[in-house]
C-alpha cells in the first residue's frame, strides 16, 4: 500500500488576518502539487477566515475538547471546528501535553471525539529529552501509542505524528536513522493496536524542526510518511520547499 505524503503545518499561537496571504500562497502551492496531501492547522480565530481564503486547503485546529459541548470555560469543541471550516484536527501535541498536564488518555479521548464529528485527526507522541537521555524513548512512545491510539484508528482519518519533544523549535533533529527505527517501532506498535492492514495504512509523521534543507532526507526514510512543521510553515517561503521536498520523494 503506498501512503501519500502529508505535509501539514501547526501555526501554534501565530497568525493573525494579516497572515492571510500566506495561507493563500500555500494554498496556492499545494494545488501545484496534487501528488502530496496539505493542511494547515491555524489559531482558532482563523479558521473560518482561512477556510474561506483557501477552499480547496485542508484548514485545521490544533486541539479540541473530549465532549461536544458543556461548562468548559475557553475550551474548544470538535462540532465547533468543523462549523468553523476545519477538517483536521492536532491531539496530543507535547506543548500541550507540558503545558496544560493533557495525558494520552486526554488525546484518545479526543481523538474519539474529532472523528465523530468527521475530522481528521492528527495525533502527537514522543518522548521528552530527558526519557531520550536515559534511553527510554521507545518504552514511552510505545504507552503513549497504546493509551492514546482509539482502537478504531483508519487511514481514512487517523494520522500519527511523532514528535521528539527536545526537537521542537529547538533546531536540533534526530539522525535519519533513527528517526527511522523509531517510527518502524511505532508502526509496530500501530499493528498490535488496529491490526496489520490499518497499521500499513496509517501515515506516520515525523516532526521537530522539520526545514526545507533536512526535508528530503527525513521524508524519504522507510515509515515518514510525511511531518508536522511548526516554525517553518508559519511563511510560505519557508513552508512551500517542504511540500516540494515532499513532491521530489514521491515520485
Ligand atoms: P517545529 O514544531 O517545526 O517548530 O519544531 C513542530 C511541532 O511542534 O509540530
Amino acid at each position: 500500500m503506498t501512503r501519500r505524503k502529508l505535509v501539514a503545518g501547526n501555526w501554534k499561537m501565530n497568525g493573525l488576518k494579516r497572515n492571510l496571504g500566506e495561507v493563500r500562497a500555500i494554498a496556492a502551492a499545494a494545488a501545484r502539487c496534487p501528488s502530496v496531501d496539505v493542511a494547515l492547522c491555524v489559531p482558532f480565530t482563523l479558521i473560518a477566515d482561512a477556510a474561506a481564503a483557501a477552499p480547496d486547503l485542508v484548514i485545521g485546529g490544533q486541539d479540541c475538547h473530549a465532549e461536544d459541548s458543556g461548562p468548559h470555560t475557553g475550551c474548544i469543541a470538535a462540532p465547533m471546528l468543523v462549523e468553523a471550516g476545519a477538517r483536521t484536527v492536532i491531539v496530543g501535541h507535547s506543548e500541550r501535553r507540558a503545558d496544560q498536564f493533557e495525558t494520552s488518555q486526554d488525546a484518545w479521548a479526543k481523538a474519539a471525539a474529532a472523528h465523530r464529528h468527521g475530522l481528521n485527526v492528527i495525533l502527537c507522541c514522543g518522548e521528552t529529552e530527558a526519557e531520550h537521555d536515559a534511553g527510554r524513548a521507545e518504552r514511552v512512545v510505545q504507552a503513549q501509542i497504546e493509551k492514546s491510539v482509539p482502537d478504531d484508528a483508519a487511514p481514512d482519518w487517523f494520522t500519527l505524528s511523532y514528535e521528539p519533544r527536545w526537537a521542537i523549535g529547538t533546531g536540533r533533529t534526530p539522525s535519519v536513522e533513527s528517526i527511522a527505527a523509531m517510527h518502524a517501532i511505532a508502526r509496530a506498535k500501530l499493528k498490535q493496536l488496529v491490526g496489520a492492514e490499518a497499521a500499513r495504512g496509517i501515515r506516520i509523521l515525523y516532526g521537530g524542526s522539520m526545514t526545507g534543507k533536512n526535508a528530503a532526507s527525513i521524508l524519504a526514510a522507510p515509515d515518514v510518511d510525511g511531518g508536522l512543521i511548526g516554525g517553518a510553515s508559519l511563511t510560505a517561503e519557508k513552508f512551500v520547499p517542504i511540500i516540494e521536498a515532499a513532491v521530489e520523494v514521491s515520485k
